[in-house]
């Protein structure tokens, strides 16, 4: 099976470059399967019910987040009700939401139906503190391949040694291991000796005339200054980031990763 995961959507401008070019890319990957970091959908900061729905209606099949998650604050809503809206595995076990799950891939050339496990984590070097991603993404990796070898990992996090370490344990137990967060895609995409497709960042869909996707002068007043800024949402030279991987079916073992920038037209 082959998917593709989109990097962290920021704002309109985001959400437009996937309605524009997920169906082409749908087309030239044969894809079975679309994840996409979510955190920045709604104008640069978190994301809302009515937002999640329109990133599934173009075609997303699983929504990812991270720290951005509780900016809006209907975001609850999703939590509570959305199977296929994730949040960060790593919180204490009475927040709501989900960290994984499992989920069927609807393509009528798959002999017997195939499901894909997907996990969302959070690291913790220079990010909010939350339980350690290391132990709980073992357990539940342990909890998944009872119900499939197909699993995605999106880990949400700053520092690339804390990404590279936590594939790195992950190596033959997952397919892929894709990260999020800096929103700059790195070039070191990769298959680990046991089969786990590897990325440190996939990058952001969004304006990339811009500071990580918002406006450059606010962003450049406040480090000049240090007073607090609004940051609104850049406009121009929008990107459609992430990595189309594609996996053995039998094995759940990553057999090709390929970086994606596409632009809009
Ligand atoms: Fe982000
Ligand atoms: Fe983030």
């Amino acid at each position: 099976m082959k998917l593709l995961f989109i990097g962290d959507i920021v704002g309109s401008p985001g959400r437009n470059a996937v309605k524009q070019l997920l169906p082409k890319l749908r087309e030239q990957h044969a894809l079975d399967f679309v994840i996409a970091n979510g955190e920045n959908s709604a104008g640069g900061n978190g994301i809302t019910p009515k937002i999640a729905e329109e990133l599934f209606s173009y075609g997303v099949d699983v929504i990812t987040t991270g720290d951005h998650l509780w900016d809006q604050k209907e975001v609850v809503e999703l939590l509570e009700n959305e199977k296929r809206f994730l949040r960060p595995l790593n919180y204490p076990a009475n927040v709501p939401g989900r960290g994984s799950g499992v989920f069927e891939i609807q393509n009528s050339k798959f002999k017997i139906k195939n499901s894909i496990g997907v996990m969302n984590l959070q690291g913790r070097t220079f990010m909010p503190p939350l339980e350690n991603p290391f132990t709980l993404g073992l357990d539940e990796v342990k909890r998944l391949r009872a119900q499939t070898k197909i699993i995605f990992v999106d880990f949400h996090a700053e520092a690339t040694s804390e990404k590279i370490a936590f594939a790195r344990m992950l190596d033959g137990q997952v397919s892929a291991v894709v990260g999020t967060h800096t929103h700059v895609q790195t070039a070191d995409e990769q298959i680990f000796p046991g089969g786990t497709a590897y990325l440190t960042d996939a990058g952001f869909t969004g304006p990339h005339e811009s500071v990580l996707g918002r406006e450059i002068e606010p962003v450049l007043k406040r480090f000049l200054t240090g007073m607090p800024q609004r940051f609104e949402v850049a406009k121009n030279r929008v990107l459609l980031h992430g990595a189309v991987i594609e996996i053995d079916d039998a094995s759940g073992k990553a057999v090709k990763i390929q970086r994606v920038s596409e632009s809009i037209v």
